[in-house]
């Protein structure tokens, strides 16, 4: 009987909290919460800054603006309108983002690449300053891109770690105060043991480096779209993925009140027949996420993954019928930036007609994340899918 009124201290939710607790002494009898030490909460010095942080970007009705793109990525985005891939180019193409007016009521962080944050408007300001003058949290990418996994069935793993410390105190310097880190996990390569524990490990260690720094955690092990499964496939995948990045995320101690998710939904293969509603993204997306992800967790912040800027907005809207555990919101670069880039096409007389879209597209996937959006009256261009087999960021 007394083993049954035993005070209710549980290890295994102590522990998912990223934090420490010793074991009483084998002796005892009865266990009390004295016989505990205290509890041990690692984030360090930035830990009530990384909580901030993370509200404030999972904040309702708001969600991030991905402009992260690899000067490579850029270059081929510029080339699909004609423009070659300069430094003047990518600079004007970021100003047109960073200064549209209004954007800060949808969008609360921006996701920049190194050579957007340390750039600034042709008048001298810095595009740091415009974000956060304008209520947005500028972001930094830090992972060094994915590279050949040897000993795996052709999949890849992300580079980056050596160094992150000093560049990402160099980056909360700077202004940044939150980082991105994306690997991926191939379906039609596997994914093998050995591809999702080492991009699970990376992003633990990437998201304990951060924290240590004052950025907030953006954990993005993608899971891409390439390949003919079907739903139940990318389920199957995604929850040993989510279970897998937990599991190493505990290991190293994150604090997960201070960081962000940015999943893939789950879809069918981008090559699969049978296509999914948004009702049965959104039902198949959120069982998959409460079965892994702890609601001390802030936010979700989707990515688009190569689905239409429409598609990206409904399957969002779906998910935001009813309350969760988290906020869950976008992170989106192609499905926010599609019909911006067509509209802009290089010509300084269309700026501001595409920071128009822009804003259009944030303010449709804001209503999304109130689960308030219809897609009607959308353009055709926003409807085409952008799907690449392959695609790198
Ligand atoms: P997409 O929304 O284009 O998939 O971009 C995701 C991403 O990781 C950018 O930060």
């Amino acid at each position: 009987m007394a083993a049954l009124l035993k005070p209710a201290v549980s290890l295994a939710s102590s522990q998912f909290m990223g934090q420490s607790l010793k074991p009483a002494a084998a002796s005892s009898s009865v266990a009390t919460t004295q016989q505990y030490t205290p509890l041990s909460i690692r984030a360090g010095s930035y830990a009530d800054e990384l909580v901030k942080t993370a509200n404030s970007i999972a904040s309702k009705g708001r969600g991030i603006l991905a402009m992260d793109e690899s000067n490579a990525t850029c270059g081929k985005r510029l080339a699909s309108i004609g423009l070659e891939n300069t430094e003047a180019n990518r600079q004007a193409y970021r100003q047109l983002l960073c200064t549209a007016p209004g954007l800060g009521e949808y969008i609360s962080g921006a996701i920049l690449f190194e050579e957007t944050l340390y750039q600034s408007t042709l008048d001298g300001k810095k595009f740091v300053d415009c974000l956060k003058e304008g209520g947005i949290a500028p972001g930094i990418k830090v992972d060094k891109g994915l590279v050949p996994l040897a000993g795996s069935n052709d999949e890849s793993w992300c580079q980056g770690l050596d160094g992150l410390a000093s560049r990402s105190a160099e980056y909360y310097k700077q202004g940044a105060r939150f980082a991105k880190w994306r690997t991926v996990v191939s379906i039609p390569n596997g994914p093998s043991e050995l591809a999702v524990q080492e991009a699970a490990w990376g992003l633990a260690r990437y998201a304990a480096i951060s924290q240590d720094n004052g950025l907030v955690p953006i954990v993005e092990p993608e899971i891409l779209l390439d390949g003919e499964h079907g739903i139940d496939r990318t389920l199957a995948v995604a929850e040993k993925v989510w279970n897998e990045v937990f599991y190493f995320l505990a290991k190293n101690n994150v604090m997960y009140e201070g960081i962000l998710l940015k999943p893939s939904m789950v879809t069918p293969g981008a090559e699969c027949k049978d296509r999914a509603s948004p009702e049965k993204v959104a039902e198949y997306t959120l069982n998959m996420l409460k079965r892994r992800v702890p609601p001390a967790v802030p936010g979700i912040m989707f990515l688009s993954g190569g689905q239409s800027e429409v598609e990206a907005t409904l399957n969002l809207n779906a998910m935001n019928q009813s309350p969760n555990p988290w906020h869950v919101s976008f992170s989106y670069a192609r499905a926010l930036q599609n019909t911006v880039l067509k509209t802009w096409g290089g010509n300084p007389e269309n700026v501001k007609k595409a920071q128009t879209s822009l804003l259009i597209r944030a303010k449709a996937n804001s209503l999304a994340q109130l689960g308030k959006y219809s897609a009607e009256g959308e353009s055709e261009e926003a409807k085409k899918g952008m799907f690449v087999a392959g695609y790198t960021y």
